[in-house]
């Protein structure tokens, strides 16, 4: 499979993304029991993974969105690019951070940060995919679907340049 110039090769398919995906909101159904968490997909990555994950949840829950961007290419800048949809309805909350992918830890580590400046009650985050080798910040990732070595990975909201997050599985650069 190809995309730009990058050639893929098929690295977690559907039944395992699904399989990881129910694990993840069992252990969020389990552990927010008495609670009424407000879920905080981070776009545009973790759409697909959020909305399967929430649909899942069978306690009361909220749903808010944040949108932040770091990524040029395959390689995590470091910088990011914006930072919309935190607000004060987050103060009080018990709130989980939805994630695809967590590489360096960066785009979390600024997430995190702001929502314990608004006053949340709690923040736990709960990402598909969490690079082990790449990670520069010391972020604690509660729920966890896979650990990944350091390759670039697309589909299922994941993105090379924009592209590829229509994909139902998930892919990794062939070389
Ligand atoms: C990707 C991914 C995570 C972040 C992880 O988003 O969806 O949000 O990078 O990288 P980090 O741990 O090194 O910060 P990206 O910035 O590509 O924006 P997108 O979600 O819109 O694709
Ligand atoms: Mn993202
Ligand atoms: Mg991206």
């Amino acid at each position: 499979m190809q995309i730009k110039d990058l050639a893929f090769k098929q690295f977690i398919n559907k039944s395992k993304i699904q399989e990881a995906v129910r694990g993840l909101a069992q252990q969020i159904n389990t552990d927010y029991k008495e609670k009424t968490p407000v879920f905080l997909p981070i776009l545009n990555g973790s759409f697909i993974f959020a909305a399967d994950l929430i649909k899942q949840i069978e306690i009361p829950c909220k749903v808010s969105f944040v949108k932040v961007s770091s990524y040029a290419g395959t390689v995590s800048s470091g910088q990011l690019k914006t930072l919309i949809g935190m607000d004060a309805s987050l103060f009080n909350q018990d709130v989980i951070v939805v994630e695809d992918i967590v590489d360096t830890g960066h785009t979390l580590q600024k997430i995190v940060e702001e929502l314990k400046s608004l006053g949340t009650k709690s923040v736990e985050v709960v990402a598909l995919l969490r690079k082990e080798h790449a990670r520069e910040k010391m972020i604690n990732v509660k729920y966890t679907g896979f650990e990944i070595e350091n390759e670039f990975v697309v589909g299922y909201g994941l993105d090379y340049d924009g592209l590829g997050r229509n994909l139902k599985e998930i892919y990794k650069a062939a070389n």
